[in-house]
């Protein structure tokens, strides 16, 4: 039978061997996935691995600022890299959802292999590429392909020419939170929901501007507050919200105004494969939709997502 002790000793064992006293590289992304993964190559190499925290600028609002906080109270060997405005002009005027994950991909791939280079020396690269990824990325590249390119599998450019260490390959995600609760990492962070790679660009539909994502960031943290404060964030397995595309007509004490549409997703799931709408308390709506109206500017209409996976996807793009 399957437990998180053994897992833990085995791979920190297996680590020391295959690394031996060779530098790690990894890059952190604030999730579940690559936070479990660093602690797990912290236990077994210590110093040796060095992660690199990048702002993509299409985070959460304020996550960049505390996670890196936390990671550093958990004695990780971290750097933060603020590339947002790299990202944001490599994203200038792209719509075409994969051609924003390309984008990012690449981007990431050139902020990290300029940190890579500033160490000497390092032979490996860690990732908290879990089994899910490791699935929907062989049916992106079959015959059938369709799905998505996760940006986080595979396609490393040769001169990076690192050894890739991925101990979560084999793992979901409900696994991996058991690992990282035995390795005594923080509930809370343990907890949050699924965050995509790459980040607010795909929840912004059509191009992105610094602006859209601000707005997005608020209406974003207004309904994942909510969440929280209503102990509904537990219940769910992933949350987000989505700006449209579309501007529709409000009225504003005697105004006429012409502004965005946003919608809110909240999904259950276990591993992200399929996955079934919440049924929020309809109070909860009332109260998250009357204040992201009345607080985020340029936002005068809130719509709710109630579409499966499948044939819907959790994203919308
Ligand atoms: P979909 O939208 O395919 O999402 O139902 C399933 C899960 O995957 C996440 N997702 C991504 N994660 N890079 C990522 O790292 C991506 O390009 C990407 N696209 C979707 C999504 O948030 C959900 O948890």
């Amino acid at each position: 039978e399957w437990t998180p002790e053994a897992f833990v000793d085995l791979t920190v064992e297996d680590l020391k061997k295959q690394i031996g006293n060779e530098k790690v590289v990894l890059g952190l992304s604030g999730g579940v996935d690559s936070t479990v993964a660093a602690v797990l190559l912290n236990k077994a190499i210590g110093d040796n691995l060095y992660c690199i925290f990048v702002n993509n600028g299409l985070l959460r609002k304020n996550e960049f600022e505390s996670v890196l906080d936390q990671y550093k109270d958990m004695g990780l060997n971290v750097k933060g890299v603020d590339a947002s405005a790299r990202f944001l002009d490599a994203l200038k005027g792209i719509s075409d959802p994969e051609e924003k994950r390309k984008t990012i991909g690449r981007s990431f791939i050139e902020v990290f292999d300029d940190e890579a280079h500033l160490l000497t020396d390092v032979k490996f690269l860690a990732q908290g590429t879990i089994y899910p990824d490791v699935i929907e990325s062989i049916s992106v590249n079959g015959p059938s392909a369709t799905i998505k390119s996760h940006h986080n599998v595979g396609g490393l450019p040769d001169f990076m020419k690192l050894k890739v260490v991925e101990p979560l390959r084999m793992l979901f995600k409900d696994e991996v939170r058991r690992v990282g609760a035995e390795m005594g990492i923080d509930p809370e962070l343990l907890g949050r929901h699924p965050f995509p790679g790459p980040g607010l660009a795909i929840r912004i539909l059509g191009d992105i501007t610094a602006e859209k994502v601000k707005v997005l960031q608020e209406v974003d943290y207004i309904f994942i507050q909510g969440l929280k404060d209503w102990n509904l964030y537990d219940k769910v397995w992933q949350a987000g919200a989505i700006l449209l595309p579309v501007s529709s007509v409000g009225v504003m004490g005697d105004e006429r105004t012409y502004e965005k549409v946003v919608a809110l997703r909240a999904v259950e799931s276990t591993d992200g494969m399929t996955a079934d709408w919440v049924n929020l308390p309809y109070d909860f709506l009332q109260k998250t939709s009357n204040s992201i109206i009345n607080k985020v500017k340029g936002v005068n209409r809130v719509v709710y997502d109630i579409s499966s996976k499948p044939p819907a996807t959790i994203e919308w793009e």
